[in-house]
């Protein structure tokens, strides 16, 4: 998820620019740049945050009228100067900024190529402002469209010509959003940069490509169709949509999902075949060993069960804190995997360099690009979930479950043998089930007001959904500080079934499925406790039915696949009892987002 922003006016434009980025900053901050037009494009960009870029601005003197900017969260090519944007078209002639991916990036970079092309980054971006060069005729418009008809991809997209006083911009996937002030037109990613000098906004839509001058702006389809978009009056003030209208990043993340999913879906999936860019023999693969901390072992603990059931493979999860220190062995036909949000937690990067060390095979599931595990592993997984801010990782637990569940159908297709379409048709679709439970928040809510005094929770699931029932007890403890454990439903007659009282509200994570019947006993044991049960199920069991106090239901899905369902409602749950007691849920006591220490 980068920032763009573009203006076009009377004044000097670089301080536009540079608190238009700043107010995006949360967009990511990988990198950031300006490109000014002048007699010719004048570009500045720096690795690092804004004040990176600021920095470098010291000593500059700029005279131009219009210009873009960018900042980045890296997708394609690490973190680097090389890699920010803007990028430059090979004459020098276009400057580009975008947001988003371009999936056929490599084919159109080895047409260019042998155009005699030179490129000067790694990114995907760079083929953009080469292309458009390449279409171009004397008009920037024409040149970006047809551009443009050759990309598959996402893009938010403002694109300068050295010789043209306008910006060109188009969106597809990516928010586009335009700014119609006196004698001045924006573009960006957000409304946030645009609100401190107009109200008065256009919401580009999916394939809308819009020409702004000083004066004037025209929006058309990527074809050139000439279409109208209504301008929309901004009612909100800057700090309620820093966060786009959610009181919390964590309540937006949870809201972001579907979407989050879908990126790491996206382009990995090619009618009944996974494409994934790993590095590893999976024709020989003896056994799995995986290891991360907090939420992201929880996604690995899931992984085993997919992978169990997939490959018929042993797999073995770990705290990679513990494995760091244990005597273990590993053999060179093992794949070890390593799950990390950010990819910077030091006891998961000390287990990587373990595993390394003792010779087998290594993969990391990672969601900041370019940190330090997804440089050392020898390859790995992005999440694409985009930056996660809220310190209860949410989207990037469900984005690691989704890239889990792609490794699995991969190695199954490299060892030969044939994917079930059912089950890549129904990971598709997921995303959409997804909202359908964000839809039904209101009814969480209502629990959550009811359970929000309890001292004391317990979460039981069993297969594929005990991880589930450890993940949404986490999420309750870190940000509510009320205590919850979570358990093997049938391990609570071994101990936790002493704390059962009235006063104990127990949330069950009951699917339909093989082991229901099993889970139902369970749950006579706790009522006959006088237990309050709550259940996250699929099912219209009568008999579940009468035994939970209350119920949400999520939709149907393959068996293997809940924990993509059951999962949302917990967060939810997790999310209001903690707002409700008055926490400051993004920034949970005595806790990080990124755990760089041991
Ligand atoms: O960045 P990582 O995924 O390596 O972080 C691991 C844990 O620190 C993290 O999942 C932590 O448990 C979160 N607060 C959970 O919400």
């Amino acid at each position: 998820m980068c920032g763009i922003i573009g203006y076009i006016g009377i004044d000097h434009v670089e301080k536009y620019l540079i608190e238009g980025l700043k107010k995006m900053e949360y967009r990511g901050y990988d990198s950031a740049g300006i490109c000014v037009k002048d007699d010719y494009l004048d570009v500045v960009k720096k690795s690092g945050g804004i004040a990176n870029l600021e920095k470098a601005l010291l000593d500059r003197k700029f005279s131009g009228n219009t210009g873009i900017g960018h900042t980045r969260w890296a997708t394609h090519g690490a973190p680097n100067d090389l890699n920010a944007h803007p990028h430059l078209s090979f004459q020098s002639d276009i400057a580009v900024v975008h947001n988003g991916i371009i999936e056929n990036y490599a084919t159109l970079k080895r047409f260019l190529l042998e155009k005699g092309v030179r490129f000067s980054s790694q990114t995907d971006s760079e083929v953009l402002a080469h292309l458009i060069e390449s279409f171009y005729t004397g008009n920037l418009e024409e040149a970006v469209s047809k551009a443009l008809q050759n990309v598959d991809g996402t893009y938010g997209l403002a694109v300068l010509h050295r010789h043209e006083n306008k910006i060109i911009a188009a969106r597809k996937g990516s928010p586009l959003i335009l700014g119609i002030g006196d004698s001045m037109m924006m573009v960006a990613s957000d409304a946030v940069p645009l609100l401190d000098h107009t109200n008065k906004v256009i919401y580009l839509e999916d394939n809308d490509l819009a020409v702004l001058t000083r004066n004037q702006y025209d929006i058309m389809k990527i074809n050139g169709r000439k279409v109208r978009r209504e301008i929309e009056e901004i009612q909100w003030n800057i700090s309620q949509i820093e966060k786009r209208g959610f009181k919390h990043f964590m309540l937006k993340e949870i809201y972001e999902q579907p979407e989050a999913m879908r990126n790491t879906l996206r382009g990995r999936i090619k009618g009944d075949t996974i494409k994934l860019s790993v590095n590893f023999d999976a024709e020989k693969l003896n056994r799995i060993v995986i290891t991360a901390c907090g939420t992201s072992w929880h996604s690995a603990l899931i992984g085993k069960y997919f992978m169990e059931e997939i490959l018929q493979l042993p797999v073995e999860v770990d705290y990679a804190s513990e494995f760091r220190y244990r005597t273990t062995a590993l053999a060179k036909d093992d794949l070890f995997i390593v799950i990390s949000q950010s990819g910077e937690t030091a006891d998961t990067l000390a287990a990587l360099r373990k595993a390394k060390s003792l010779g087998c095979q290594t993969l990391g599931i990672v969601n900041v690009v370019g940190s330090s595990i997804a440089r050392e592993t020898e390859s790995g997984i992005y999440l694409h979930a985009g930056p996660e801010i809220g310190v209860a990782s949410t989207k990037a637990f469900l984005c690691q479950i989704t890239s889990l569940m792609l490794l699995a159908l991969a190695i199954q297709q490299a060892k030969g043998k044939t994917i079930s379409s059912r089950m890549i048709n129904e990971l598709e679709i997921l995303p959409e089930k997804i909202q359908e439970i964000i839809a039904n928040e209101k009814q969480l809510r209502v629990l959550a007001y009811r359970l929000q005094n309890a001292t004391n929770f317990l979460y039981l699931g069993r297969g594929v959904n005990f991880p589930v029932a450890l993940e949404g007890a986490l999420k309750l403890k870190e940000i509510s500080t009320i205590h919850a454990e979570g358990y093997p439903a049938a391990e609570m007659k071994h101990g936790p079934i002493a704390l059962i009282d009235a006063s104990m509200p127990v949330v069950f994570i009951a699917p339909e499925g093989k082991i229901l019947t099993k889970i139902l006993s369970n749950m006579e044991e706790v009522k006959a406790r006088q237990g309050q049960i709550l259940t996250i199920t699929d099912s219209q069991n009568p008999k579940l039915q009468e035994l939970s106090d209350h119920i949400f239901m999520v939709p149907k899905t393959l068996e293997i696949f809940t924990p993509f369902l059951t999962t949302v409602p917990l967060q939810i749950l997790a999310y209001y009892i903690a707002d409700m007691k008055g926490i400051n849920v993004d920034k949970p006591r005595n806790l990080a987002k990124s755990v760089t220490v041991e």
